[in-house]
């Protein structure tokens, strides 16, 4: 019905809506809005979330120069990368429309707005910072002047002189998503390059691979960490811990090749699926998909949901309260994608909630809240799961997703909830709020609106 719903929508819309612009989204689950481009680019399907505007002929790709010896082992760095990355990054507010002044105003609204001291601290510069070729001596990837002017070296110790850390983003093919220069082939130069600019993180893309390096069937024994794909990251883990300086590695994989199997040898998180959408449909699909492979996640090792859409589209506010949510109780690296000067308070409150802040960074419990089913005579958990249960330093967690169209009560009893200590009774509290609700024993029910999530903390009284 609401698929339908939407698809219905994008339709009748579909032709009053403006062309979408070059390296824009055109397509995708839960996308209503323009599916052509302006004229000399073409919508292009890059996976089931995301369509983009590419050019309708493309340079010839930079030819390769083939790593010598076999693929690299080595792990990534044990310097970062412990708990989930809290941050920005500029993609989903601004695409290719950056520059050293939309990013240091990134900055300063984390430390303006009390994000970082919440927690919040790499400011991310997604793909669309470079230009189209490389230095045809060096080889290196060159900052477009046009965008940063002073490079991306300048930017980054000013951004470092607020105490926070700064991200680039690269590719695993020979051309990132928007056609500028990428690294396969280059990981060595390119790592090198971005730490000496000071670089502490970095996301790297899986567009424009060449086709002896795609997978078109299992590795052999099934083991995907020898996967052409894999093998790509590999490259760059090897080249990015040869530098004298930490770099997190966000492995942007789309979910291919099996990479929770491997990611965490390889980097410190991985996108599960393909691009977020400020759209109910792909927060429910991206929760519904992450339930199931929640067993890979804990310290240095993060299942990636994408970056956050509170502030764009128009999710409701119980919507973003589960985004957010959510992204805490999984571990997903948070990185906000919005212009942060154009934050509601209320929103504000949202992405700078202590407590789950607390659970999503804490330094002792790596493992994420899993779904668990209430006992049979509470209520019923669905597809995605709605009840979900987990540890902290302060004690056992539940947190209940109302996935339905209206206000429910929404039961478990303690004894269906896993880890926690038996007792009679228990005193709830309420993570949102952060006030302790009464004591209880039994069962607990909670009204919880549609799309809200509920976050409680609950100790033997
Ligand atoms: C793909 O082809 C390039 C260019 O011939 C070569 O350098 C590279 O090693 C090949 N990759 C694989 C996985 O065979």
């Amino acid at each position: 019905m609401l698929a339908t719903g939407y698809l219905l929508l994008a339709s009748l819309l579909g032709s009053t809506y403006a062309q979408s612009s070059p390296w824009e989204q055109c397509g995708g689950v839960g996308w209503a809005g323009s599916t052509t481009c302006v004229a000399g680019w073409i919508c292009t399907y890059l996976n089931e979330y995301f369509s983009q505007c590419l050019q309708v002929s493309s340079t010839t790709p930079p030819s390769l120069t083939s790593i010598p010896g076999a693929a690299p082992t080595v792990g990534p760095s044990r310097d970062t990368g412990k708990l989930p990355a809290l941050g920005w990054n500029s993609w989903n507010a601004y695409k290719c429309g950056i520059s050293d002044t939309v990013v240091y105003a990134a900055a300063v609204n984390i430390v303006l707005l009390g994000l970082q001291d919440a927690g919040y601290e790499y400011v991310n510069i997604d793909d669309c910072w470079a230009e189209t070729t490389r230095d045809p001596t060096t080889q290196r990837i060159v900052p477009d002047p046009n965008k940063f002017p002073n490079g991306i070296s300048d930017l980054a110790d000013q951004i470092h002189a607020l105490g926070l850390k700064v991200g680039i983003y690269g590719d695993a093919g020979t051309a990132t998503c928007a056609g500028y220069p990428g690294s396969l082939g280059y990981e060595t130069i390119d790592a090198t390059t971005f730490t000496e600019w000071g670089i502490d993180y970095l996301k790297y893309d899986n567009c424009n691979v060449p086709k002896n390096w795609t997978d078109t069937n299992p590795p052999p024994g099934n083991d995907w960490y020898k996967s052409n794909s894999a093998i790509r990251y590999r490259q760059m883990t090897a080249a990015l811990v040869a530098q004298p300086h930490p770099v997190q590695f966000s492995i942007c994989i789309w979910g291919d090749a099996n990479v929770w199997t491997w990611g965490a040898r390889v980097g410190h998180s991985w996108r599960m699926a393909g691009d977020s959408s400020a759209s109910w449909s792909y927060i429910t699909s991206i929760i519904n998909k992450n339930s199931q492979y929640l067993d890979y996640v804990d310290f240095y090792s993060h299942n990636d949901m994408d970056m956050m859409e509170i502030g764009n589209g128009d999710l409701t506010i119980q919507e973003q309260r589960t985004h957010f949510a959510a992204w805490c109780f999984m571990k997903s690296p948070i990185l906000l994608g919005t212009d942060l000067s154009k934050l509601s308070s209320t929103q504000r409150d949202v992405i700078t909630n202590p407590e789950l802040l607390a659970f999503h960074q804490d330094a002792t419990i790596g493992v994420p809240a899993k779904p668990f089913q209430p006992t049979a005579d509470d209520t019923t958990t669905s597809n995605p799961p709605e009840f979900y249960a987990g540890a902290s330093t302060k004690g056992t967690h539940v947190f209940i997703i109302n996935t339905g169209g209206g206000t429910s009560t929404m039961t478990f009893a303690f004894s269906s909830v896993p880890g926690l200590p038996a007792g009679s009774n228990y005193v709830v509290h309420d993570m949102w709020v952060g006030k302790d609700l009464g004591t209880f024993s039994g069962k607990y029910s909670a009204s919880v609106a549609s799309h809200d999530t509920a976050a409680f903390l609950i100790t033997p009284a």
